[in-house]
């Protein structure tokens, strides 16, 4: 066995607030680092199309209300639910460009009063990101973009309380991005931070330690 046939795929995460350009990036960062050979994949949570993100949607988008703490829980558990397929792929060497995760579920759920660490218990032990790519910008530039305001949490109060609390979750590890910038500049940005963490993880084990 070569060296390179036991190398992983690195997690990559990309966290912010609702149209930071996240989803946008997260395509655009898989399509790329295709081009340059990685064998990537583009993963997003909430994952709508299992059981659990269909009553996710229903709460989210048809306004089906749902206890606060309950639906912390199904986020977290949409997250759990997908743990084994993530670790195969990253194993197998594909490198996962994760379009929000447990930050996202913390912030928001925090945002609505509950407590920040009860918030971050249930996923304590997920798989931890090798890299987070954090798009910031400031909300009334973001609220400016099209597409918002269609669903729960895209108003202006709320915003404001997640990116104060995503500022609070914050790790040394985390990169920043100013999400003002240009498509263009964002993107070579990301694919810049991202083939160096490909780089550096390949040899390492995945890490299940998530706010261990
Ligand atoms: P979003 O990424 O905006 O989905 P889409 O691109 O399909 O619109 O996520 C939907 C909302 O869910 C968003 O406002 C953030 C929120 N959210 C949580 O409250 N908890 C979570 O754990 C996650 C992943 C997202
Ligand atoms: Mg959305």
């Amino acid at each position: 066995h070569s060296a390179e046939s036991r190398s992983r795929g690195a997690f990559i995460l990309l966290e912010g607030c609702d149209r930071t350009g996240k989803s946008t990036q997260a395509a655009k960062l898989v399509e790329r680092l295709q081009t340059l050979g990685h064998s990537t994949k583009l993963w997003k949570f909430p994952d709508r199309t299992t059981r659990i993100g269909q009553m996710i949607d229903g709460y989210l988008a048809k306004g089906e209300d749902l206890n606060d703490h309950a639906v912390h829980l199904l986020f977290s558990a949409n997250r759990w639910e997908a743990v084994e397929a993530m670790e195969k792929h990253l194993s197998a060497g594909t490198t996962l460009v994760v379009d929000r995760y447990a930050y996202s579920g913390v912030a928001f759920s925090a945002a609505k009063g509950l407590d920040l660490e009860w918030c971050k218990h249930p996923d304590r032990g997920l798989l931890r990101p090798d890299l987070t790519l954090f798009l910031d910008m400031p909300i009334e530039e973001s609220m400016k973009r099209g597409g918002f305001g269609e669903e729960r949490y895209e108003k202006l109060t709320i915003q404001t309380k997640v990116r104060e609390l995503f500022l609070q979750l914050r790790e040394p590890t985390w990169v920043m991005v100013d999400a003002t910038q240009s498509i263009e500049s964002i993107h070579k940005e990301l694919v810049h931070q991202s083939e160096k963490a490909i780089t550096r993880v390949r040899d390492q084990p995945l890490q299940h330690d998530l706010w261990l």
